[in-house]
Parts: structure tokens; C-alpha cells; sequence
């Protein structure tokens, strides 16, 4: 018996091209990975004003200076993808931070901690070919969410702006393994529990002795 009887032959055209269609899409449905974009936090009130000729990947020293920051040396190393987990290269990796007294350099940072002339606080930076940044740091303090009322206070953190031609600009911040500020931070608890996770780096020994927090970025497409 012939199945085809009584279909016109728009009916056949549509068919086959809907097969033509599922046969083409399926296999690369079936292997691409798929990940999820990094969940975005507040930029926060402290992102820089005050432009500075040293932005470099290594915050622990501000060119031209003898002396070095003051704190915990560390390492944040990642990679940028896109959703297809594809590294993305030349992204624009904007960090800032406060220092190891949990103080920022911005003229409205009223945290009566001390500012630290040594450092450097924020780096833009690009991503290699293979989509990776590196960064030296210092371990950031928590710091009071305001200097002049009881109101909590904020865990260890770093914020990252991260850009590319053609995706959705990202604003975010990398956490601390085992901080125990985190339990009750609000940015996180907003996220369910699964997307907080990709927000805090685990703590790793590095070659050089230092310790390392690596911390991927994903980023969708505009
Ligand atoms: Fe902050």
C-alpha cells in the first residue's frame, strides 16, 4: 500500500523538509555542551573613579613602587566561555577589590580602615587565546556594610566586569571557600543553591607556592 496516497505535494514538500530539517539538527544538538551563563551580582557602589595609570594583571604592585601590597598573596586564574563552552579570546576582564583591611579606594568607601598606597585595587585585563586571565592579588578583607550603623557585613570578595564584542557584558563577583560571612550574604541566597556554587572558588595550591582560586566565567550571547 502506498502511505504517500492522498498527500498533495505540499504535504510531502513540508514532510521532507521537516525531516531534512531533523536529520541536519539532531547529531549537533546531540553533541554540543551547553552551559549555563554566570550568574550576575550587584556592580556595587565602589567601582573606580579614579583613573590610574597601572591596571596590570599583578595588584600586588603598583608600577614604579619598592614596596609591595599588604596581605595574603594569591593567584585568581580562569577562563571565559560562551554557552557552547567555547574559550573566549581577547575578552575584557575588569576586577576591583578592596584591600586587605577591607577597604576600597573610592572617595565614598567611609570604612574608617586603612587605605593601602600599595595596592593597586583594580586590573583590566585581556584573555589570552585560549580564553584564560591571570591575575596576583591580595586576599580581600570582609568589610562593614556601612561604617556608621550596625548593619552586617559583607564577605571576602572580588568584582569582575567581563565584556566581548557580541555577548551580554557581565557583572559579577568571585567568593571564598569556607568564608563564613557567605551563610548569610544576600546576593547569594538570592541564587538557587546550584548558581551560588559557580560563584565561590576553591582554595588550590599553585606551582609557585601561592595559593590559587580559579574562577570560569560564562558569558551568553548578546
Ligand atoms: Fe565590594
Amino acid at each position: 500500500m502506498n502511505i504517500r496516497r492522498g498527500l498533495t505535494r505540499r504535504d510531502l514538500t513540508r514532510q521532507l523538509s521537516i525531516a531534512a530539517g531533523v536529520a541536519t539538527l539532531s547529531p549537533a544538538l546531540a553533541i554540543a555542551k551547553v552551559i549555563k551563563p554566570t550568574p550576575a551580582q550587584v556592580e556595587g557602589p565602589f567601582y573606580p573613579v579614579v583613573e590610574q595609570a597601572d591596571k596590570d594583571l599583578d595588584l600586588t604592585l603598583i608600577e614604579g613602587h619598592s614596596e609591595t601590597a599588604t596581605g595574603e598573596v594569591i593567584l585568581v586564574r580562569g577562563q571565559v566561555f560562551d554557552t557552547r563552552a567555547r574559550p573566549l579570546k581577547n575578552a575584557l576582564v575588569d576586577v576591583w577589590q578592596a584591600n586587605h583591611h577591607g577597604r576600597y579606594a573610592h572617595p565614598d568607601d567611609k570604612n574608617p580602615a586603612p587605605l593601602d598606597p600599595h595596592f593597586q585595587g583594580w586590573g583590566v585585563i585581556r584573555t589570552d587565546e585560549n580564553g584564560w586571565y591571570n591575575i596576583k592579588t591580595i586576599k580581600p578583607a570582609p568589610y562593614p556594610l556601612s561604617a556608621v550603623s550596625e548593619s552586617g557585613w559583607r564577605p571576602r570578595h572580588i568584582h569582575f566586569k567581563v565584556s566581548q564584542p557580541g555577548f551580554d557584558s557581565l557583572i559579577t563577583q568571585m567568593y571564598f571557600r569556607g568564608d563564613p560571612l557567605l551563610a548569610q550574604e544576600e546576593e547569594l541566597l538570592r541564587l538557587p543553591e546550584a548558581r551560588r556554587e559557580v560563584l565561590i572558588a576553591d582554595a588550590t595550591p599553585d606551582a609557585s607556592g601561592l595559593v590559587l582560586f580559579q574562577f570560569d566565567i560564562v558569558l551568553t550571547t548578546a
